[in-house]
């Protein structure tokens, strides 16, 4: 094939170029972005997860220029945000929505016309106005709403309220900073349904900051983890989750780990001597079987356990599913019997786990 028929690349939707950003404070001046590179796609759920403080919302705001970097370069398709002069701004802001925890409704303006607000700004004709407005109340679910004050809606209905004004320009990217931090678990679900249906609809580029694992693991496809201002990871969220590298990420992700059970903690001890020789009651071996959805994406054979010998018992955990792919972690128990050596090499290979450790010994139970 020449070069002539040979389509470049399309570019990334959204490229960081060691872009840094700081704010000088009474206290002196603070760092909240460090050197951070990364891209992201056309049309992919991009997550943005860090601690309080790590510069998640100045990230964001860069991408549309509500922050200028103090350094290094922001493209959105190609082009250098901090070259913009007035009018290319407002050209950019509209091809970027954005929504917010806290919705940001007019309070004194009814449910159309917060969405038409932007329409107007911009000049639009009040029939094409209309015709937008109603459109997007449909779109997000809210066209018996249209003549409701912001003050008589729920939060998930504010929420959609605040998509559809995000969405009047037709943008190809929606940033969203904690969009459901203010909403309990279940309407946080349909507002994310949502979210994923304008992006697989519209092919939106969407990017999303939350504090809310769950969130990530629900609609994201990468991650990304802010420490302190400093990018510490970067994947595919089945693979962050399952085997995340820094120590930022694993703190994040700590409560979705499986923790050992308080009762199986205090009866376990490092060696099979330990538990003493009761010969009523067997001493049982117990593993860590985890898998990080790489060597195992379809789940874990019911026959596999098997391979441990007979009387293997499923003590806790379990499995989940991220995007198509098996992670978590089982406690198996494994009766000692009279050989207490035990291959830990031939029990990884036949289980296909990622990890798998003897965390100790217990005596059966009663
Ligand atoms: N306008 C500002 N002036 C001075 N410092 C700022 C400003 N905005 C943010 N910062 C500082 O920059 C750092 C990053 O802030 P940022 O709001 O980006 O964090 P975040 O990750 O969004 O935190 P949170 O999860 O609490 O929203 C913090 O130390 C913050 O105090
Ligand atoms: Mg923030």
């Amino acid at each position: 094939m020449s070069a002539a028929t040979t389509p470049a690349p399309a570019p990334a939707h959204i490229v960081f170029e060691q872009v840094s950003k700081s704010y000088a404070g009474a206290a002196g001046t603070v760092a909240a972005l460090e050197a951070v590179s990364f891209a992201v796609e056309r049309g992919e759920v991009f997550g943005i997860i860090g601690r309080s403080g790590a510069g998640k919302s100045t990230l964001l705001r860069t991408i549309n220029a509500l922050e200028a970097a103090s350094g290094g370069t922001v493209r959105v398709d190609g082009v250098d945000v901090g070259g913009l002069d007035e009018d290319g701004l407002v050209a950019l802001r509209r091809r970027i929505g954005m929504i917010f925890q806290h919705f940001n409704l007019l309070s004194a303006k009814t449910v159309r016309d917060n969405v038409a607000l932007p329409l107007k700004v911009a000049g639009v004709e009040p029939r094409r106005i209309r015709e937008r407005v109603d459109e997007l109340l449909e779109l997000v679910g809210l066209a018996d709403k249209a003549d409701a004050w912001p003050a008589q809606l729920s939060g998930g209905q504010k929420q959609r309220v605040g998509i559809a004004r995000a969405l009047v320009h037709r943008p190809q990217i929606l940033l969203c900073d904690e969009a459901t931090s203010a909403l309990d678990p279940e309407t946080t679900q349909s507002i994310l349904a949502l979210l994923r249906d304008i992006n697989r609809r519209f092919g939106l580029t969407v990017v999303l900051i939350t504090h809310d694992m769950a969130v990530i693991r629900e609609v994201c496809d990468r991650v990304l983890v802010l420490d302190r201002g400093r990018l510490v990871e970067l994947g595919e969220v089945w693979r962050v989750f399952g085997k995340p590298r820094a120590e930022a990420t694993r703190a994040l992700l700590q409560p979705l780990l499986h923790d050992l059970p308080g009762d199986l903690a205090a009866a376990l001890v490092p060696d099979v001597e330990g538990l003493g020789g009761i010969p009523d009651r067997p001493a049982l071996r117990v593993l860590s079987l985890g898998f990080d959805g790489a060597a195992r994406p379809r789940g874990l054979p019911f026959e596999a356990l098997a391979a441990l010998g007979p009387g293997a018992t499923w003590l806790h955990g379990g499995l989940d599913r991220i995007r198509g792919h098996a992670q978590g972690r089982l406690l198996v128990a494994v009766p000692v019997g009279a050989d207490p050596s035990f291959d830990i090499d031939a029990a990884r290979q036949a289980l296909a786990a990622d990890r798998i450790e003897v965390l100790g010994y217990v005596h059966a139970a009663d």
